[in-house]
C-alpha cells in the first residue's frame, strides 16, 4: 500500500510517497533554513507562511516523482504533533482538504514516531521491541519501542534538547544556524582531549539527560577567553564538546539497554546525522553484541518519508483522524499508547 506522508512541523515542508512502510518512491523536502538563518533560529510566523506557499507544489512533486496520482494512494499520513502550532496547522489543514476531496483515509502521525520510523526505511528487517535514542532539535528521549505504534519514554532531557545544545554551542563558536553539522565537520579536525568540559550529570531518574550545564560551560569558556584576549582553538573545542555530548547520550542509552534487557538499539532525529554520536554508539553496541540500526543520512532530518512510513503502521493499527483533527504543539509519545491523538489543548 502506498502512503502519502506530509510533514510541516518546523521549517521543512516535506512530502513523500512510501510503499509498505519501507520502499521510498519519492521524498521531496523544501527547506526554509536559508531564510531563518538570517535570524539565528526558526521564526514561527515565517515558517507558517512558507509552508502555505510550498505545500501544494511539494505534494505535486512527490506524486509526480513517485509516478502516481492520488488514485494510487491508500492513505494520507500527516504530522499533527508536536511542533510549531502555526506550522503544523498548514500540513494538517492541507491533508484534511486532500482527504475530503479524494475520500482517502487520514492518518494522524506523531513527529517523533516518524523519526523513529526512519529506521524502517533504512533497515526493513528492524522489528520491535527495541530501544531508540531520539535526539533532535526539540527533543532528546530514550524510548522503548514496544511495537510499531506503542512507546514508553524511559529517559528525557531535563532542559535543552541535544540539537538545541549543538546549535547554541555552534553559535558561540561563530557558526551559522543550525550549527550541528558545522560542529560535526570542525570536530573531525580537532583534538577531543583539547578542552576539559563537565560531563552532564542528573540526579533522580537514571536515564534522564541534561545539556544546559555543558552549553553554559562552553559559553563561559569562550567568553572568559575573549575577556583575557586569548584565542580559542575552535576545532579542539568542537571536538571536545562533541565527544562529551555523544558520551552522555550513548552512555545513558547503553545503561537503559542493559537494565531493560534490549539487544537491539536504534538512533533517530536530526542529531542522528552526527558522525561522533554514530561512531560511539556503533562502538558501544559492537562491544556488547547489540544490533544497531541508524537511518541513512537523508532520513535523519525532517522529511515526509518517515511520516509516510509511520503512517503506514498507524494505518495498519487502525488509527484514523476525522475532520476535527487539529495540530497539537506538545504531546508526549507516551500519550499515543492511550489513543490520545485528537487531544485539543
Ligand atoms: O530532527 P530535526 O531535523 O528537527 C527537529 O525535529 O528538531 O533536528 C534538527 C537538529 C538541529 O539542531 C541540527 O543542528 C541537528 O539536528 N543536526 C546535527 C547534525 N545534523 C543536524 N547535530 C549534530 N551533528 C549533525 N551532523
Ligand atoms: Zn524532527
Amino acid at each position: 500500500m502506498k502512503i502519502l506522508g506530509i510533514e510541516s512541523s518546523c521549517d521543512e515542508t516535506a512530502c513523500a510517497v512510501v510503499e509498505d512502510g519501507c520502499r521510498v518512491l519519492s521524498n521531496i523536502v523544501a527547506s526554509q533554513i536559508g531564510e531563518h538563518r538570517l535570524y539565528g533560529g526558526v521564526v514561527p510566523e515565517i515558517a507558517s507562511r512558507r509552508h502555505a506557499e510550498n505545500i501544494l507544489w511539494v505534494t505535486q512533486a512527490a506524486l509526480e516523482e513517485a509516478g502516481c496520482t492520488m488514485d494510487d494512494i491508500g492513505a494520507i499520513g500527516v504530522t499533527y504533533a508536536p511542533g510549531l502550532i502555526g506550522a503544523l496547522l498548514v500540513g494538517v489543514s492541507f491533508a484534511k482538504g486532500l482527504a475530503m476531496s479524494t475520500g482517502k483515509p487520514l492518518v494522524p502521525v506523531h513527529h517523533i514516531a516518524g523519526h523513529i520510523a526512519s529506521n524502517y526505511i533504512s533497515h526493513p528487517e528492524l522489528v520491535p521491541p527495541y530501544l531508540c535514542l531520539v535526539a533532535s532539535g526539540g527533543h532528546s528521549h530514550i524510548v522503548e519501542v514496544k511495537d510499531r505504534t506503542t512507546y514508553h519514554v524511559v529517559g528525557r532531557t531535563r532542559d535543552d534538547a541535544a540539537g538545541e545544545c549543538f546549535d547554541k554551542v555552534a553559535r558561540t563558536l561563530g557558526y551559522e544556524y543550525p550549527g550541528g553539522k558545522f560542529i560535526d565537520a570542525a570536530a573531525k579536525l580537532g583534538d577531543p582531549e583539547g578542552y576539559k568540559l563537565p560531563v552532564p550529570k542528573v540526579t533522580g531518574s537514571k536515564y534522564d539527560l541534561s545539556f544546559s550545564g555543558l552549553k553554559t560551560a562552553v559559553i563561559n569558556l569562550v567568553h572568559n577567553a575573549e575577556q583575557k584576549g586569548e584565542k580559542i582553538r575552535r576545532e579542539d573545542l568542537a571536538a571536545s564538546f562533541q565527544r562529551t555530548i555523544a558520551t552522555s547520550l550513548v552512555s545513558k542509552t547503553m545503561l537503559a539497554a542493559e537494565d531493560l534487557g534490549y539487544k537491539t538499539v536504534a538512533l533517530a532525529g536530526g542529531v542522528s546525522a552526527n558522525s561522533g554520536v554514530r561512531e560511539l554508539l556503533q562502538r558501544e553496541c559492537d562491544k556488547r553484541g547489540y544490533k544497531l540500526c541508524m537511518p541513512q543520512l537523508e532520513y535523519c532530518g525532517d522529511n515526509g518519508a518517515m511520516i509516510a512510513s509511520q503512517g503506514y503502521y498507524d494505518y495498519l493499527a487502525g488509527k484514523r483522524a476525522d475532520m476535527s483533527l487539529n495540530g497539537v504543539a506538545t504531546l508526549s509519545l507516551d500519550m499515543l499508547s492511550e489513543g490520545e491523538y485528537s487531544f485539543m489543548p
